[in-house]
């Protein structure tokens, strides 16, 4: 730590999913297993950055050596995210609910015996990358976001890219039979101002180092 290319640079990265609660047991989640953005916490930590790590409940622990700040929710996740801030890039490999329970109970909720069924009301969750990438002082000077597709990825993407305000995106094929969703290995596209690269097959830790080298070229 604090030597290499991203010494002295912070760099806060979103990762994992959210948990949106219904009621004190229960909640709405997603598949991400946080793989993709512990492997380039990681990564920019490797290559010297003082590295925020904002992680909803991921299946993989957290890198050592960065600040880690757990989170459940995504509301829970927008504020940490500004409370990390500035930073010089940030990274949002999360899954973020796009929704969340408007109606949750604060006690569990119980079958009455008539039958009846519950309605889940939902309200719609801030988008981090969509405001951080917007901010009017303090932006980061590089803001990446994902993006998880099933067909169409290079259009979706770079409209995506346009939609949210970011510099990068890191679009994913992620449609059933690829692998990529919980596995090892991840295929990208990185779309930038100057268009679309598609980076070959790759261990999901070896697509987070190519990508911390890419940053750091960025901020130099
Ligand atoms: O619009 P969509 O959810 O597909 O965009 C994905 C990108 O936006 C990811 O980088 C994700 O971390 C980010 N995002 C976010 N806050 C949300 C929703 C998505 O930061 N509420």
């Amino acid at each position: 730590l604090g030597t290499g290319p991203l010494k002295g640079r912070h760099v806060l990265v979103t990762s994992g999913p959210t948990h949106e609660p219904i009621d004190p047991v229960r909640y709405i989640a997603n598949r991400s297993s946080g793989a993709q953005g512990t492997a380039i916490a990681a990564a920019l930590r490797d290559l010297g950055a003082r590295v925020s790590f904002v992680t909803g409940p991921a299946d993989v622990p957290p890198p050592a050596g960065v600040e880690v700040i757990p989170v459940q929710t995504a509301q829970e996740m927008a504020e940490a995210v500004n409370s990390v801030l500035p930073a010089d890039a940030a990274v949002f490999a999360a899954a973020v609910a796009d929704w969340r329970v408007a109606n949750a109970a604060g006690q569990k909720m119980k079958k009455d015996g008539s039958g009846s069924l519950p309605t889940l009301e939902f309200a719609e969750n801030p988008d981090i990358l969509a405001s951080v990438s917007q901010l009017q002082a303090g932006r980061p000077k590089l803001v990446v976001g994902f993006a998880a597709e099933t067909h169409d990825v290079e259009r979706h993407a770079t409209e995506k890219r346009a939609r949210k305000g970011c510099d990068w995106i890191v679009a994913n094929d992620v449609s059933p039979g690829t692998g990529i969703m919980g596995g090892a290995e991840n295929a990208v596209t990185l779309i930038t101002a100057n268009g679309a690269e598609t980076w070959p097959r790759l261990t999901k830790h070896e697509t987070a180092r190519r990508l911390a080298l890419r940053i750091a070229e960025a901020l130099d």
